[in-house]
């Protein structure tokens, strides 16, 4: 949600920060702007829309100085409009921030009545108008900002550049990411290691409640006590090079065809295909005595562990809690003494997946979580945490981010079930053996991008859309309906199969079709027959099944797809390639911005 990105340095500033934002522009692309200070002076450039606008409008007035602050937004308090697009502030300073100013309205009004005047329907504005009340009563910008922080209720990154103090940019943390990069003779901010890694790969993140004055030679950091405090200069992975489409439309597209690379590369880690031993990653908790897990994390990454859920508790026998995070966060749920909760996030920055986890935390709970983002917040506050390797994903739908948390999911179930005495040796054998055949499996779908193409024509133009799915594949049916929503805006649901008749089964009729997935084995019988209810209500069954399945389908749905055929534990991963692929399809076919979807930022850093 939102990026931010500071440069104070040796060259011009400009340049530098719209490359910076560009890198962030999967947080937010409603609107961007820039500031900088020249000669005492604080100068913007905004434009609504995609940073693009911004980029024209800089080459038609281009803005000089060596110290400035960036911003791509995703609008919460006002409009998305030029007006409201941040940098905000006065001629005194200029703030960009990320998250929400929750007493905004309380403060706007205390500032209006000491007479300061507002520009903007943003909440941000009155951080900025907050500061500049103190440092026209002739405090120091420090001093402004240690006055200020306290008075904001709410999440905040901010990043803040002063008229009269050149060459620095205060920078605080509060719910909001982040980072502070080291160059030589150069200073750098940004809410993700991303924007900063065509500058530089050295970064020390600030912590909860911190602030940072960051000038040309380094950066001092203090507590929310303001306290001067150290904080680690870490290498990060990312690279300048690491965010490039290749010769895809599309960086959905080119993500999913990272499918196969990165299930491959996150499997690495605990499978080994010599001995077909899982190899565990040291867990904050001990599996065999574990009582009661709890799993939480939002929209995808929730699905993710939804089909987590399923996998430990039939092959570790292991009691499992799972909720949204936005819902668990504040549902006050009993815990177990000595219980143990999973956050899955391909971020590591989702506000509400942080939360439940500080709530976990406090609750008592041993903290393992799954992240993408290894210098994130949820892997620094986590007890510990396992990676997916995904690399950089900047699609703002997650492909390969949530098909690699699946990977994890599966390989901690199969370790788990075999530390509780639930799987024997031959079973943890064929399981590994199973998720090893999968990199391979998923570049099989893959290929099948014309048959999915066909259906994806089919379909394109329905307003609602059924995905049905039973066990692991409900949370798969789901996942399908969700990306094609969020990318196609075409109305979808994901059902249990078996809830059809229920219900949703009234919505069925020629113009719904019904994508099914079920494949053979398991509840195979059972789909068959809720697919059945439905064919027989006129509704256009589209089925993903195997070759065993194709046919029982093929007598009664409209077209049949059929993906490799492997057992019921690793379907799952391979099917969410499958609905994946097929929502980019109709997407492309709708022709809508499939990687930046109306309304949607990629990390949500807000509540
Ligand atoms: C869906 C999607 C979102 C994210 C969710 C959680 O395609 O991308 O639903 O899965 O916002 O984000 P992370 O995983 O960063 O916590």
């Amino acid at each position: 949600m939102c990026g931010i990105v500071g440069v104070v340095g040796q060259g011009e500033a400009a340049p530098l920060l719209v490359e910076g934002l560009r890198r962030l522009e999967y947080r937010g692309y409603d609107s961007a702007g820039v500031a900088t200070l020249v000669n005492g002076r604080i100068e913007r450039r905004r434009a609504e829309g995609k940073l693009s606008n911004l980029a024209g409008a800089l080459a038609r007035d281009p803005l000089p100085g060596r110290t400035g602050i960036g911003h791509t937004r995703w609008a919460t308090h006002g409009a998305p409009t030029e007006r409201n697009a941040h940098p905000h502030g006065t001629a005194r300073v200029s703030v960009v921030h990320n998250g929400i100013i929750e007493n905004h309205a309380e403060l706007r009004a205390e500032l209006e009545a000491e007479g300061q005047s507002f520009h903007t329907e943003t909440d941000t504005e009155t951080v900025a108008q907050l500061l500049d009340l103190h440092l026209a009563r002739g405090a120091s910008p420090e001093k402004a900002v240690v006055e200020t922080l306290p008075r904001l209720r709410g999440a905040f990154g901010l990043a803040m550049i002063f008229a009269e103090h050149g060459e620095r940019i205060i920078t605080a943390r509060r719910g909001s990411p982040l980072a502070v990069g080291f160059g030589e003779g150069e200073m750098f901010v940004g809410s993700d290691a991303l924007a900063l890694a065509p500058l530089t790969r050295r970064v020390a993140y600030l912590e909860e409640g911190d602030w940072a004055i960051v000038t040309p030679d380094g950066a001092a950091f203090h507590d929310g006590h303001n306290a001067r405090v150290q904080r680690a200069v870490r290498l990060t992975q990312f690279t300048g090079a690491a965010t490039g489409r290749g010769n895809y439309r599309h960086f959905m597209e080119k993500e999913l065809h990272e499918h196969p690379m990165v299930l491959g590369d996150t499997l690495r880690q605990f499978l080994d295909p010599a001995t077909l031993a899982v190899r565990m990653p040291p867990l904050p908790f001990d599996p065999a005595s574990v009582p009661r897990l709890t799993i939480s994390a939002c929209g995808s990454a929730f699905l993710a562990g939804h089909v987590g859920r399923y996998w430990l508790e039939r092959l570790a026998r292991l009691p499992v809690d799972i909720d949204v995070s936005s819902e668990l966060r504040y549902r006050d749920p009993p815990l177990e003494p000595d219980g143990a909760a999973i956050l899955v996030s391909q971020s590591g920055e989702t506000a509400d997946t942080l939360a439940a986890l500080r709530l976990l935390k406090e609750g008592g709970q041993r903290i393992l979580s799954v992240v993408n983002v290894p210098e994130s917040s949820m892997a620094r506050e986590s007890d510990s945490s396992v990676l997916t390797v995904a690399g950089p994903e900047i699609g703002v739908a997650s492909t390969k981010a949530f098909t690699a948390q699946l990977a994890v999911m599966a390989c901690l179930a199969v370790g788990m079930g075999r530390a509780r005495g639930h799987l024997s040796l031959t079973d943890e054998q064929r399981l590994t053996a199973a998720l090893l055949e999968v990199p391979g499996n998923a570049a099989l779908i893959l290929e099948k991008d014309e048959e999915v193409q066909r259906v994806a024509a089919s379909i394109s133009t329905a307003r609602d859309v059924l995905f049905l799915g039973r066990g692991a594949l409900y949370p798969i049916a789901q996942e399908g309906a969700l990306k094609l929503k969020e990318i196609s805006y075409i109305h979808a649901e994901g059902y249990a199969a078996g809830e059809m008749k229920h219900g949703p089964i009234a919505l069925i009729d020629p113009s719904v079709p019904v994508i099914a997935l079920c494949p053979t084995g398991g509840l195979f019988e059972k789909t068959l027959s809720n697919l059945q209810e439905a064919a027989a209500r006129g509704g256009r069954i589209i089925a993903f099944t195997d070759r065993d399945g194709i046919p029982h389908l093929s007598r009664f749905a409209e077209q049949v797809i059929e993906l490799p055929r492997v057992g019921q534990f690793s379907t799952p991963i391979l099917y969410a390639v499958a609905v994946q692929l097929l929502a980019y399809h109709v997407a492309v076919l709708r022709g809508t911005d499939v990687d930046q979807p109306r309304n949607l930022a990629k990390s949500v850093t807000v509540e």
